[in-house]
C-alpha cells in the first residue's frame, strides 16, 4: 500500500496540487487507508473522495475529501512547523496531514458536529500515532471558547460546504483561512489571509463541492416555484422576489439576445456566472423539473441551474447556442440570453450587457479579489444591494474584478470540480 500512496503523491505533484516539500512529505507519511478501513485499498489511494457516512435518505454527510482538493487547500493554508491550526469538519486523515505539517511544536484541533465522526476520528488518530490531535465535538457556528480560543489560530481549514465565514475572530492576524464558500449557489475553495481584521484573497479559486453544513450555520434554501410551470428559482444571497406572476411569461416563446461572446465546449465559465451574480440585481438560479412538460423551457439546456434575473412579471436567463465545432472538436458556443414575458427582452439586454462587460474588461483576469469583513454594524442579509457585495449573516463579502482587457490576457479557467 505504500507503493499506492507514493503513486498518488506522484500524481498530485505532476498535476501541481502538491507544490511544496512539506505538503509532499505529509502525503508520503500519512497512510490514507487506515482512516477508511471499509474502503478497498485501490479506492483508499484513488484521487477521489471516500464517502464515510450517509443520512437515512442516502445523502453523503461525511467523507474523506479528494486528495487533490486536500492538497490544494493545505498548500493555500501555508501551514508551518509550530503553527496552531483548526480544521472544521473531521475525519482524521486531513488532521493527520496537518499534524505532520505543524510538527511536535505545533498543535492541531479538529472539530465536527457529528459525534460518530469525532469518535471514529479520535480512534483512528490515536491508533496511528496522532493522539496529540485535539478532537472536539461541536457545531462550528459556535466555536466553544476555551477549547477554541479567539485569535489564536495561524490557519483554519474548513472542509465542509459553508455559506458564511463566522471564524474571522478565531484567526490570528496574518493567518490563513481556506474555505469552500457558497456565493449565490456557486462553490469556491478560497484561500484568505487576515490583514487588519479582514480576510483577503487574491489567488485563483477552485470550483468544488463539499458535504453540506449542518447545525445553526446550515444553508437554508430560498427556493420558489413558479405555479404550474415546474420552474424553480433560488436566491442564495439577496432578497427573494415574488414569482407568482411569472407563469404566463414562461408559457410563451422567449426572445433571444445575442452577446457574440463565445466559450469552448469543455471550457468552464463559472467566473462569468459569479460575475453576473454580483453585477445583476435580482440574480437567481433557475431550475426546471427534469420530468416536467413545459414546452418552452424543456428540454433543459446543458448547464442547470442557470443564471437568471427577475424583473416584475418578466425574466431573463443565460443560455448557450452552438455555433461551430471549435478547434478541439468539442463545440464552440455563444452566450445568448433568453427573455420571457413583456419586458423579457429588456431584462435580457441588461444581462447581455453584463456578459459583454465581463468579456471586455474582466475575462482575462487571473482571479477576482475577494474580501470578507465582519458584518457587525452593517445591514442585515438581503436588505441592501451594492454591486458585487454578498451580505451574509456574519460577514460582508466583496468581490472585486480587476480590469484586464480580454485581448491582452489569456483566459485562466478555474480548476475542475470534485466533492469533499
Ligand atoms: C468532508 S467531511 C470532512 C473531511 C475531513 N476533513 C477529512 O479528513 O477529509 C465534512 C464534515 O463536516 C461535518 N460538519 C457538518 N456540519 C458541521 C458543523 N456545523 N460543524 C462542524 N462540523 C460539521 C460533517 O459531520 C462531516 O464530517
Amino acid at each position: 500500500m505504500s507503493k499506492l500512496r507514493h503513486q498518488l503523491v506522484e500524481q498530485l505533484r505532476a498535476d501541481n496540487h502538491i507544490r511544496t516539500a512539506a505538503v509532499e512529505r505529509a502525503f508520503r507519511t500519512v497512510p490514507r487507508h487506515v482512516f477508511a478501513p471499509d474502503a478497498a485499498l485501490e479506492a483508499a489511494y484513488a484521487n477521489d473522495i471516500i464517502p464515510t457516512r450517509h443520512a437515512p435518505d442516502g445523502r453523503v454527510i461525511s467523507s474523506i475529501s479528494a486528495p487533490w482538493l486536500q492538497a490544494d487547500m493545505l498548500e493555500a493554508a501555508r501551514i508551518q512547523r509550530g503553527h496552531r491550526v483548526l480544521e472544521i469538519g473531521s475525519g482524521g486523515y486531513n488532521a493527520a496531514l496537518m499534524a505532520e505539517l505543524v510538527g511536535p511544536a505545533g498543535h492541531v484541533t479538529t472539530l465536527d458536529i457529528d459525534p460518530t465522526v469525532t469518535e471514529r476520528a479520535t480512534r483512528f488518530l490515536s491508533e496511528n500515532g496522532y493522539d496529540h490531535v485535539h478532537v472536539v465535538t461541536a457545531d462550528a457556528e459556535h466555536l466553544p471558547t476555551g477549547v477554541v480560543p479567539d485569535g489564536d489560530f495561524d490557519a483554519i481549514v474548513v472542509t465542509v460546504d459553508t455559506w458564511d465565514l463566522p471564524w474571522i475572530d478565531a484567526l490570528a492576524e496574518g493567518g490563513c483561512l481556506v474555505a469552500p464558500l457558497r456565493l449565490h449557489g456557486y462553490h469556491w475553495a478560497i484561500g484568505f489571509t487576515k490583514d487588519k481584521g479582514a480576510l483577503h484573497s487574491n489567488e485563483p479559486l477552485t470550483v468544488c463541492g463539499f458535504v453540506a453544513m449542518q447545525g445553526d450555520g446550515a444553508w437554508k434554501t430560498n427556493r420558489r416555484t413558479v405555479p404550474g410551470t415546474g420552474v424553480h428559482l433560488s436566491w442564495e444571497d439577496g432578497t427573494p422576489l415574488p414569482v407568482d406572476q411569472l407563469a404566463p411569461a414562461l408559457t410563451r416563446e422567449p426572445t433571444v439576445t445575442r452577446t457574440h461572446v463565445t466559450v469552448g465546449g469543455q471550457e468552464p465559465f463559472d467566473a462569468l456566472t459569479l460575475y453576473l451574480a454580483g453585477a445583476l440585481l435580482g440574480f437567481c438560479r433557475l431550475e426546471v423539473d427534469p420530468d416536467g412538460d413545459n414546452q418552452v423551457l424543456n428540454p433543459p439546456p446543458q448547464h442547470w441551474p442557470g443564471a437568471a434575473i427577475v424583473r416584475g412579471a418578466s425574466l431573463a436567463r443565460l443560455g448557450t447556442e452552438r455555433i461551430g465545432d471549435g478547434d478541439d472538436g468539442e463545440g464552440r458556443y455563444e452566450f445568448v440570453v433568453h427573455g420571457y414575458g413583456d419586458q423579457g427582452h429588456v431584462a435580457a439586454q441588461e444581462m447581455a450587457e453584463q456578459v459583454e462587460n465581463w468579456q471586455r474588461n474582466h475575462r482575462g483576469a487571473r482571479c477576482p479579489l475577494i474580501t470578507a469583513r465582519a458584518a457587525a454594524g452593517s445591514a442585515p442579509p438581503g436588505t441592501d444591494h451594492e454591486p458585487h457585495v454578498f451580505a451574509k449573516k456574519h460577514t460582508r463579502i466583496t468581490v472585486h474584478w480587476p480590469i484586464v482587457p480580454s485581448s491582452t490576457a489569456p483566459l485562466t479557467a478555474p480548476k475542475s470540480c470534485s466533492t469533499g
